[in-house]
């Protein structure tokens, strides 16, 4: 007899509980529990103990596994390869996330263009059939073998799978794609766990590779993050800001590759162009002699990036003034805006201190902080720093300049662009080999940094 009763699950982590919590005592989320029908089937269980037979059919020895020679499929899109580790793994379940109009959709028409040759479905939830061929024809893609299924009743979409055996199978989203055994609705978070499982089932058994869509909820996160990220292979966030044209791809989980890397595309009217030297076009729009601006290296996966950081420092007319940070970390700022008052005697109370890195990327790393530092100081001094120095370095609190990893790759990329000045930590001097042609200037602290602009 099937039984039905209610739990409330938490959205974020799947923790269960018989009553309404405020805040999740797992994940110590806040408001995340909704109340969802759960079915209590006795008959699961004498299935369950069958499948554990089954189970024990399925041991195999190491040695009699077959591995195919043909495990990946390589799209040509070099920016979704690289992070995808080196193409698609057949079989694999990559969840994809990212805000609603970056672009998802138009990244996986594109990906089907490019492997055509391949048996492809594309299951959509959110879109008709003619809007779907509408992309298709702006992006100039008629592929053959490219099927659209416009369902969202799991069952159905498995036998479809089963009849037509695809190469790779796009969801879009996963969020609109529900079974009808449960009770609750689709993109809930019992709904996401089941037919996610589902289809990793049909993924593994049948050697089919998934592209799940997912939305990204309002705290940036796919809904039921934990719970889909765990479960999946892969886990790509497409993201960028809104005004930018520049998106970056980045793998948050890969079960097949490095989680460091990075793609970038830019969104033209003809669809996303892969961006192959990042450098150029984040530093495209710099104008020479500026004050408040300077160049900086980040290592994204193994490529290094060079990026702009833009400073500006002008009087507030607030009691407490603003501090504004985008593309950098706003902690970080508040550090740095804190040492270099400290130590360099800089009055920044008074003055509302904004930071941003060109070109919509995102950086995280401490390696950026004394290039920050010094663009908040040649803004506030109103004395440009030399346009072709490239500054590394990270900044601990009592002003010293820390050793940062990588130097070498990041110098090579500047002089690939023409930077002739590289301003780095004392202590990475030794750590490569110089290059006779760049101009080296180790500093040991904030103060000698800073010596150069004043
Ligand atoms: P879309 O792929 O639909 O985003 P998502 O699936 O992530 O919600 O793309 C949305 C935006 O991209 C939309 O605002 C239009 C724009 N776009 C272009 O600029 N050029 C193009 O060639 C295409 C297909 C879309
Ligand atoms: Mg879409």
């Amino acid at each position: 007899m099937a039984k039905s009763e209610t739990r409330y699950i938490c959205q974020n982590c799947g923790f269960t509980s018989l009553r309404w919590l405020g805040k999740c005592p797992e994940c110590e989320e806040w408001n995340t529990f909704v109340e969802e029908v759960i079915h209590t089937d006795s008959k699961k269980l004498t299935r369950a103990s069958k499948n554990t037979e089954v189970k024990m059919a399925n041991l195999t020895r190491l040695s009699e596994i077959d591995v195919q020679q043909d495990m990946r499929i390589v799209s040509g899109i070099e920016e979704l390869d690289r992070v995808l580790g080196g193409g698609i793994v057949s079989g694999s379940v990559i969840l994809v996330g990212g805000d609603p109009g970056i672009g998802k959709s138009t990244l996986m028409v594109q990906l089907a263009d490019k492997i055509k040759d391949r048996k492809i479905i594309y299951v959509s939830g959110e879109e008709s059939p003619k809007q779907i061929k509408l992309r298709c024809e702006r992006l100039g893609f008629a592929g053959d073998e490219f099927y659209i299924l416009p369902e969202t009743d799991l069952e159905i979409i498995a036998s479809v799978i089963d009849k037509v055996r695809p190469d790779v199978v796009i969801v879009d989203s996963i969020q609109t794609i529900y079974r009808t055994e449960l009770e609750s609705s689709p993109g809930s978070i019992s709904q996401l766990r089941e037919c996610t499982a589902q289809i990793i089932n049909i993924a593994k058994a049948k050697s089919i590779s998934f592209f799940l869509i997912g939305h990204i909820t309002k705290e940036g996160m796919i809904a039921g993050p934990k719970v889909l990220e765990h479960m999946v292979d892969t886990v790509l966030q497409f993201e960028g800001e809104g005004t930018h044209a520049y998106r970056i791809l980045r793998a948050v989980k890969n079960r097949f590759g490095s989680t460091n890397e990075i793609g970038v595309f830019e969104m033209t009217g003809a669809g996303l162009m892969e961006v192959r030297n990042p450098s150029e076009v984040f530093l495209s729009q710099r104008t020479d002699g500026n004050a408040g601006s300077t160049v900086s290296a980040a290592i994204e996966g193994t490529r290094p990036i060079l990026i702009e950081v833009q400073a500006l420092v002008s009087s507030s007319g607030y009691s407490v003034p603003q501090r504004t940070a985008t593309g950098f970390d706003y902690r970080r700022l508040q550090i740095l805006i804190a040492v270099l008052e400290k130590k360099i005697g800089l009055h920044l109370s008074k003055y509302d201190v904004f930071i941003n890195i060109a070109g919509g990327i995102k950086i995280d790393e401490p390696s950026i902080d004394l290039a920050a530092a010094m663009s908040i100081c040649s803004s506030f001094k109103d004395s440009a720093v030399e346009s072709d120095m490239l500054i590394l370095g990270e900044l601990g609190l009592s002003g010293e300049i820390r050793t940062i990893s990588f130097a070498d790759r990041r110098i090579q990329e500047a002089a690939k662009l023409g930077f002739k000045k590289i301003v780095l930590p004392a202590s990475n001097m030794k750590t490569f080999k110089q290059n006779g042609k760049l101009e080296y200037i180790p500093v040991e602290t904030i103060q000698d940094a800073i010596r150069l602009i004043m």
